[in-house]
């Protein structure tokens, strides 16, 4: 019960990650207004919720939309009379490579995650500051906030925008003790192998874009060597929901095995006899872009 007596406001309550984050926040006693676009799929989370004993209630309402948001807000309040935490994940991705990119396409992504990242932490604040509490705003990202990504222009762009709005917005609510971090999830383990999986699946069609990493590609990069489940997310997320992170804010948590923090060009497990020491001993060694020696002959 590490949540005890807060109350969380959820945007985005797919059954992935945002419905398991919202049950995990309702496990560790929070009350919990679960907010999609689509009512089916937050009353869907909320009935699994409440199923197993726990608070919860849906709401719909889109989180680009100032109006919705300041009353998904409001409604939250009414239910439960406080709010000490929202978690944000919406927006619409679209992949395109940049020379095939439709504006429409371009601006609905750029609009969507960081607009939803504004609206959703303006709106929490100004409650949280009414009623003088010391609450916690957690947006999700992904690793596409941190890096390129063949193909993903609106999506690595909006994402990398929605963390320097957390961040921001942590230094603008830092003097009223509310708290903004992130949580930076790579690809997880389910759900997006049906879409994007390898060749060998049956019913796979290729996904237009070029460039694009197997799952076994994907899989050998990250040094502990298995995809993010949704509750290991929905750890982060207590944590940082909970007075346990009281001090942390303007962070990003990454929850990627590792790796954005691993040296690059280093593939776990994938060697192919040629170490970097070998390879070294055999090349020249040069000076001004003049061999001068061989390492090793
Ligand atoms: N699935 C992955 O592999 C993965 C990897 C890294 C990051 N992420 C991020 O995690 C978050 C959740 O991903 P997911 O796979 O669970 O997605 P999902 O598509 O399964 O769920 C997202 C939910 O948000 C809702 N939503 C979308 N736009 C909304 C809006 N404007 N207002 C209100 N609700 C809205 C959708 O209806 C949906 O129920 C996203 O921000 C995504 O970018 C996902």
């Amino acid at each position: 019960m590490r949540l005890n007596g807060k109350v969380a406001l959820v945007f985005g309550a797919g059954p992935n990650i945002g419905g398991t984050i919202a049950h995990f926040l309702a496990r560790e006693g929070a009350r919990v207004a679960v907010s999609d676009l689509n009512l089916a799929v937050a009353e869907k989370t909320a009935a699994f919720i409440c199923d197993r004993g726990f608070e919860a209630a849906a709401l719909a309402g889109d989180a680009v939309v100032e109006a919705d948001v300041a009353r998904l807000v409001a409604e939250t309040v009414a239910r439960y009379g406080r709010i000490d935490c929202i978690v944000n994940m919406a927006g619409k991705i679209h992949w395109s490579p940049v020379v095939d990119m439709d504006l429409a396409a371009w601006t609905e992504t750029l609009l969507s995650y960081p607009t939803a990242g504004m609206l959703t932490t303006k709106h929490a604040a100004r409650a949280m500051i009414a009623a003088g509490t010391r609450g916690s705003i957690i947006h999700l990202l992904s690793t596409a906030a941190h890096f390129g990504e063949a193909a993903g222009a609106a999506y690595t762009a909006a994402k990398a925008a929605l963390l320097n709005l957390a961040r921001s917005a942590a230094m603008d609510l830092a003097h009223d003790g509310i708290r903004v971090n992130t949580i930076t999830p790579c690809a997880m383990e389910h759900q997006l192998w049906t879409k994007m999986s390898d060749e060998l699946e049956t019913g796979y069609s290729a996904p237009p874009r070029r460039s694009f990493y197997s799952r076994d590609d994907y899989l050998k990069a990250i040094p502990l060597e298995r995809f993010p489940r949704a509750s290991d997310l929905a750890w982060a997320a207590v944590f940082l929901a909970s007075d346990e992170s009281s001090f942390i804010t303007g962070a990003d948590i990454p929850v990627d095995g590792g790796l954005r923090f691993k040296y690059p060009a280093w593939t776990p497990g994938d060697y192919t006899g040629v170490n970097i020491e070998s390879y070294a001993a055999e090349t020249s060694v040069t000076e001004y872009g003049e061999p001068v020696r061989k390492l090793r002959p």
